[in-house]
């Protein structure tokens, strides 16, 4: 039957989703299978029923996509879909609800502090210590992110944090090594891919540097001390189980330079599948390539 390909939406990571759903899109095609691009921001989702789509693959980054609402909507219309299930999809879009979920299974994630003003920001960058990151709570692609390592730049990162989402974090920013590793599969069956270890030329993974530049390096196979890929990999694996996760995800770690400890930062339930995207080039470093990994996402397409 006839696959919807979910892309656009209407967050702040419409682009980032655009490029995602062109290149699955264009890869199921290329496949034989019978797909067609769907935009939630242009179409009623209704349209999937009454038009006899049959399986959806969900390239939706961040709100109403990434975090269970379109999945809602895909379960009340009885249509199988790609990624993760309302519960875990709506977890894990908001960082502060996935840190107190890890903490509880003793999973490890860097300090942070819930803030509604600049006053509490500041107090937070004196608990936490600088520098600290401040973010929004269900956000991606480092949007609304700041770097602060001062109580004069807190007023303006607080600001386009709360432009992002009225909930924002303060998180302790761990000095290290910034790796990634994504996970493919369901329950018992879910395994953790290669860690990519991320190394962006002045330390700074933004949103210039995840979609449009070309001096970040990806270093996969990763070049950890012996020992550290399969201790992040079972980590990785347990933060996945811990929310539930379906079928796929990416996890984002930093590892303390000092102690080596892993920090898990979040989860994302519908990664990104830009030609600069991560899940893509840790499953080539298994010699799984874009159309295979695309394949066997629509496979585990379920409800
Ligand atoms: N939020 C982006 C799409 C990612 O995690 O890949
Ligand atoms: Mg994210």
């Amino acid at each position: 039957g006839k696959v919807a390909v979910l892309m656009g939406g209407h967050s702040a990571e419409r682009a980032v989703s655009l490029m995602s759903g062109q290149g699955v899109l264009a890869a199921l095609l290329a496949q034989g299978v019978d797909a067609q691009a769907f935009d939630p921001a242009q179409r009623d989702l209704g349209d999937l029923k009454r038009e006899g789509f049959d399986r959806a693959f969900i390239n939706l980054h961040g709100r109403f996509g990434e975090d269970g609402t379109v999945q809602g909507a895909l379960e009340l219309m009885g249509i199988p879909y790609t990624g993760s299930g309302v519960l875990a999809s709506s977890v894990a879009m908001d960082k502060i609800m996935t840190k107190r979920i890890w903490l509880a299974e003793g999973l490890s994630t860097p300090a942070w502090r819930q803030v509604d003003s600049v006053e509490q920001t500041i107090a937070a960058l004196a608990e936490l210590g600088a520098p600290m990151i401040v973010k929004p709570a269900r956000e991606g692609s480092s949007l609304g992110l700041t770097k602060v390592t001062d109580a004069a730049q807190c007023a303006q990162a607080y600001a386009l944090a709360a432009r992002h989402d009225p909930e924002v974090l303060c998180e302790q920013f761990v000095a290290g090594d910034e790796v990634t590793c994504p996970v493919l599969g369901t329950g018992a069956q879910a395994l953790a891919l290669p860690v990519i270890h991320i190394v962006a030329p002045d330390g700074n993974y933004d949103y210039e540097h995840k979609y449009f530049t070309d001096d970040t390096h990806y270093i996969v196979p990763c070049d950890l001390p012996a020992g550290e890929e399969a201790v992040i990999q079972a980590l990785v694996l347990k933060a996945f189980r811990t929310l539930g996760c379906r079928g796929w995800a990416r996890a984002d770690v930093m590892i303390d330079a000092r102690t080596r400890q892993p920090y898990l930062l979040e989860i994302n339930t519908s990664p990104g599948m830009t030609s600069h995207s991560l899940v893509p080039m840790s499953a080539r470093a298994t010699g799984m390539s874009y159309e295979q990994l695309c394949l066997q996402l629509l496979a585990s397409a379920s409800l």
